[in-house]
């Protein structure tokens, strides 16, 4: 089995940027903490991170070739708007879950909405690093 995480943007600035709502781990604990707990669980897993919305795309195109099965993203802001990620997420058509470290539904209106949740298979929100590790597992079951 093949995944692969992508991460939006700027969670590249995590343990930097508002501790109080994202914790004061760094993305590169994240990405270590992720590879740790999957290593465990599957052959190969690819971890990606962009601020660009047209790089983020071209990720997720590049999943298609590559033949990954699974699909972890966390959209950052993206989430909120982006009809492109939505599209490309459709145009794959690899099953993928969307995680947040926040509790988008417990914070300002504007990110109550995910234009992006439509497009995959189940949102995991407000559980921190674990969400990463909860939709690894939730795909792995998804894919038997
Ligand atoms: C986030 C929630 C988004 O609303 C926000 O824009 C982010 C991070 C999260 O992981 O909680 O950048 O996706």
């Amino acid at each position: 089995m093949k995944f692969l995480v992508v991460n939006g943007p700027n969670l590249n600035f995590l343990g930097i940027r508002e501790k109080g709502v994202y914790g004061s781990e760094t993305y590169k604990e994240l990405v270590e903490y992720i590879k740790d707990v999957s290593g465990k669980l599957i052959e190969e897993i690819e971890i990606k991170q962009s601020n660009s919305e047209g790089e983020i795309i071209d990720f997720l195109q590049k999943a298609y070739y590559d033949k990954v099965d699974g699909i972890i993203i966390n959209p950052g802001a993206y989430t909120h708007y982006s009809y492109a990620i939505y599209d490309a997420l459709k145009a794959v058509s690899i099953p993928a879950v969307e995680v947040h470290l926040s509790d988008i539904h417990d914070r300002e209106d504007f990110r109550k909405v995910s234009v992006t949740a439509p497009a995959c298979v189940k949102q995991i929100c407000g559980k921190g690093k674990e969400g990463y590790i909860e939709g690894l597992l939730y795909l792995l079951e998804y894919l038997k």
